[in-house]
C-alpha cells in the first residue's frame, strides 16, 4: 500500500482529484468507482473546477457507486443518488446514462444485485475505486463481519454506521436500516484502489488498517491484500502511525 502523508484535507483533496484525472485523460474508456459521505466532497469540487478549466472531459467515463441506501427513491435528498447528482454529476459532461448507482427503491433487491453486478461485468470493472474509511473499517456498506468473498448484496446497517450517518437526517429514525452495497469482492476486483481519510477520528482506524491483522471483523484490513492502493491521508488521520 503506498501511503501519500498530505498536510489536511484539502491537500488530500487536491491529490486525490489529480490522480483521478490523470486516469481518466489516460484511458478510452475509463470506469469510475465512486463513493459519498463527507470525505470525497472536496474532491468532487475539485474535479468540477478541473473541468471547467477544460482541464478533463467525462464524456467517455462510465461510474458506478458503491453504495445506496434501500427505501428512498433517487431523488430524496439523503439518497445517494441525489448526492452524487449535486455534489458532481450535474456539474460536469458525464452522460447520465453512464452514472450508475444501485437503485434501493425497487421490489427485487435480490434482482438489482445481480443486475449491478452485470453492469460492472460488461464494464469491465473498475479502473480505480475512490473509498472512504468507517470509523468500524466499513468500506462500502460493509460492516464488520461481511465475508470477504461477498459481491454486490443487501445489508443491515450497523448502529454505529447508522448514527454518524444520521447528521444528514431529521432524526435518526429517518435512517434507512438496510442498504445495497458493492461486496468486498467486488471492490477488490478494481484495477486501482484510493482510500481517503481525512481527521484525528479516523486515526485509529487508520491504525488498524496498517498494523492489525486481515480480518472480517474490519473490513479494510482487506485492502492490504490489494496489490495496487493508494491512501491518501492527511496529518491528523496518520498521528496514531
Ligand atoms: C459511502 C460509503 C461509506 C463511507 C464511510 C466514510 O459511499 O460507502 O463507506 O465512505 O462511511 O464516510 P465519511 O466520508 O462520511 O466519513
Amino acid at each position: 500500500m503506498e501511503i501519500v502523508k498530505v498536510k489536511n484535507y484539502e491537500e488530500m483533496s487536491e491529490r486525490a482529484c489529480d490522480l483521478i484525472i490523470e486516469i481518466v485523460n489516460k484511458l478510452d474508456n475509463p470506469v469510475l468507482g465512486l463513493a459519498t459521505g463527507s470525505t470525497p466532497e472536496g474532491m468532487y469540487q475539485q474535479m468540477i473546477d478541473s473541468y471547467k478549466r477544460n482541464e478533463v472531459s467525462f464524456t467517455k467515463t462510465t461510474t458506478f457507486n458503491l453504495d445506496e441506501y434501500v427505501g428512498l427513491v433517487g431523488n430524496d435528498p439523503n439518497s445517494y443518488r441525489f448526492y452524487m447528482n449535486d455534489k458532481l454529476f450535474k456539474h460536469i459532461d458525464l452522460l447520465a446514462d453512464r452514472a450508475y448507482l444501485p437503485n434501493g427503491d425497487t421490489d427485487d433487491l435480490q434482482k438489482e444485485c445481480r443486475d449491478y453486478e452485470t453492469l460492472m461485468y460488461k464494464a469491465e470493472y473498475i479502473d480505480v475505486q475512490v473509498l472512504g474509511l468507517g470509523l468500524n473499517g466499513h468500506i462500502g456498506f460493509n460492516e464488520p463481519g461481511t465475508a470477504f468473498d461477498s459481491r454486490t448484496h443487501i445489508v443491515d446497517l450497523d448502529e454505529t454506521t447508522r448514527k454518524a450517518n444520521a447528521r444528514f437526517f431529521d432524526s435518526l429514525d429517518d435512517v434507512p436500516k438496510k442498504a445495497i452495497t458493492m461486496g468486498i469482492e467486488t471492490i477488490m476486483e478494481s484495477k486501482k484502489i484510493l482510500l481517503l481519510v481525512a481527521g484525528e477520528k479516523k486515526a485509529e482506524a487508520v491504525y488498524r488498517l496498517i498494523n492489525g491483522e486481515t480480518s472480517e471483523e474490519f473490513p479494510a484490513s482487506i485492502l492490504q491484500k490489494h496489490e495496487n492502493v493508494t491512501l491518501i491521508a492527511d496529518e491528523e488521520a496518520l498521528s496514531k502511525l
